[in-house]
């Protein structure tokens, strides 16, 4: 069985304080056993307080974002090395909120997907529809465009080393978390769409849900056969949920 990964996305919330009580609370929480992995993704000034804090541990930090330029003159970003130096394992692409708010486009995320894989970063690829488009029924024809953009220029087997992440946007910080059986049958699509290319990279790719997990929600979803954890918001930012989605895999 794939282990499952419970992923938390602070996206734009943090401060010093905030991110050493979380972390020394997760740190405590995380010493009994467990079937999941667990990683984080504060924003960029939190990646040294992470790391100092993180280092040695079995809890894992990635940035919410990068720039696929290696350097220069691109005021506001970061490079896929400067997150090496705070010692990222991982690193969110296409994210919804960059896609809607800051105009990413699936190029875009197919740009940075590709250095992050080169620079030896975990990329966690983000797709999903709106609920315009659910109700519209492009779903699968969206998360289909959203994937393909990728694997047109890095093949299955940049997927080796990837994390897929099926974010539902009407699910995003809504509380209207997706029943097991819709995220399911988004995931089982997504599965297949590699299976048809190359079996084992299918079968050994992780595929997060994120859109309002919570303590409660968790183990219904991880339990589903092509749910292999979750990208969370919201409750990644207090020890006590965070913990109970980590206590819910069976
Ligand atoms: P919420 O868990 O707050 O809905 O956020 C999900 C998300 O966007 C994680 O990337």
């Amino acid at each position: 069985m794939r282990k499952i990964l419970v992923a938390g996305n602070w996206k734009m919330h943090g401060s010093h304080a905030m991110v050493s009580e979380l972390l020394e609370g997760l740190l405590a929480g995380s010493e009994s056993p467990s079937n999941a992995d667990m990683a984080v993704f504060p924003p960029f000034p939190y990646l040294a307080q992470a790391s100092s804090m993180l280092e040695g541990s079995s809890i894992s930090w990635g940035a919410q974002n990068l720039n696929p330029a290696p350097k220069g003159a691109h005021t506001g970003e970061v490079s896929a090395a400067m997150l090496l130096e705070f010692g990222c394992s991982h690193v969110l692409v296409g994210h919804s909120e960059r896609r809607s708010i800051y105009g990413e486009t699936d190029e875009d995320v197919a740009d940075r997907f590709v250095t992050a894989l080169e620079s030896g970063l975990v990329p966690v690829l983000c797709v999903g529809e709106t609920l315009e488009q659910r109700e519209g029924g492009e779903t699968e024809s969206v998360v289909q465009r959203q994937l393909d953009a990728v694997l047109n220029r890095v093949g299955v087997g940049g997927f080796e080393r990837a994390v897929v992440a099926y974010e539902p946007v009407w699910a995003i910080g809504t509380g209207q978390t997706a029943t097991p059986e819709q995220a399911q049958e988004i995931h089982a699509f997504i599965r297949d769409k590699f299976a048809s290319q190359d079996d084992i990279i299918a079968g050994q790719l992780r595929i997060l849900y994120g859109g309002s997990v919570n303590g409660s929600n968790a183990a219904d979803l991880f339990a589903r056969e092509d749910i292999d954890g979750g990208l969370v918001g919201g409750a990644s930012l207090k020890v006590d949920d965070f913990l109970a989605i980590r206590n819910a895999v069976g």
